[in-house]
């Protein structure tokens, strides 16, 4: 009998991808950048799984394109690069990566936010560069994060870890919006309160913002919301490139409409807004908020649990365990 073919789309773990060695005929790309849409489309002929990551789209086109697709999982939680609703229209089960990566995630954006408050990279820049020659009472003095009050824009699991961390660590109100209310007992725990956005965005000290992309969340933070913020306030955008409008975010920042910034995510990555690149009052990271060594196995694995599942093997077979789109099997 011959065996179903999947295609992992980028270079993974060795030993992760020898899982679905062992039931499946595995074709890799292994190249550091992710391949061109008809490069995609091309490898995919033939086969009945993907193993992909945030980078690569899946749309109708490629879906038209590649008849034999029945499953797509994505080691990513975001899934803004597939067209879910197309996937279903074709039969193919899409799943996703939650969960495993919220602490790390969080983790991560609760250092960007206190980076761009208390001005790391931008001392350090400043002493590598051999320019510290006397201590200043202003030198690089920043905004206190502990006390403050933290703006969570999305209260997901990892938007809800990042104010577990502010509330619980660094004694801070927390503010959140959300298209829908935590349960009482949830913002209780967490010591938060639901605004509307433009409340949240003049009440906070920091702003994290954590929503997933879509059509409404496109630029939801652009010109007009940042006049809004406080002059020594911070914005941290751990969530995707897109929902921040990018250049009036350099704007802000270089006419001191608010203090600094710290961005993981960029509109158009990895290319970088020539006006970000050129302030100094912003943290620039590249996409990294999930990358601890552990975060990226268990996200990794849960996508081949899913892929194994999906394709019929294994103890889950039939029943992807974080799947997008259960229509599909009904
Ligand atoms: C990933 C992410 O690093 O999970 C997500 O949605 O943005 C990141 O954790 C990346 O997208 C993995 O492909």
């Amino acid at each position: 009998m011959t065996r179903p073919t999947v295609y992992i789309a980028r270079r993974i773990f060795p030993d992760i991808v020898d899982r679905l060695r062992a039931h499946f005929d595995v074709r890799t790309h292994d190249g550091e950048a992710p391949l061109s849409q008809p490069g995609l489309i091309a490898a995919l002929q033939g086969c009945a799984g993907a193993f992909i990551t945030g980078s690569e789209k899946i749309d109708g086109v490629l879906l038209a394109a590649c008849p034999q697709l029945k499953a797509v999982c994505t080691m990513a939680v975001g899934f803004n690069n597939i067209d879910v609703p197309a996937c279903t229209a074709h039969g193919v089960v899409v799943t996703n990566a939650p969960g495993v990566l919220t602490e790390t995630t969080a983790d991560f954006g609760f250092a960007l936010m206190m980076a761009a408050a208390r001005r790391i990279t931008e001392s350090e820049r400043f002493l590598r560069e051999g320019r510290w020659t006397h201590w200043g009472y202003d030198m690089f003095s920043g905004g206190d994060v502990h006390g403050a009050t933290l703006g969570v824009l999305g209260m997901g699991r990892i938007g809800q870890g990042i104010a577990r961390r502010g509330h619980g660590g660094f004694d801070m109100k927390v503010a959140y919006h959300n298209r829908s209310h935590l349960a009482p007992a949830v913002e209780a725990s967490l010591g938060a309160t639901w605004m509307t956005l433009p409340d949240l965005l003049r009440s906070v000290d920091h702003l994290v913002i954590v929503t997933p992309y879509s059509a409404e969340t496109h630029h939801l933070i652009g010109a007009e919301q940042l006049k809004l913020m406080k002059p020594g306030a911070t914005l941290t955008n751990i969530a995707r490139g897109g929902v921040v409008d990018d250049a009036a975010l350099a704007a802000a920042l270089a006419d001191g409409t608010i203090a600094a910034a710290g961005l993981d995510v960029f509109e158009g990555e990895p290319t970088v807004d020539p006006a970000l690149l050129a302030l100094r009052n912003v943290v620039l990271t590249p996409h990294i908020a999930s990358a601890s060594v552990s975060t990226r196995r268990a996200m990794a694995g849960l996508a081949v649990d899913n892929l194994l599942a999906a394709l019929g093997v294994g103890p889950d077979a039939g029943k992807p365990p974080t799947i997008l789109n259960p229509d599909v099997l009904a």
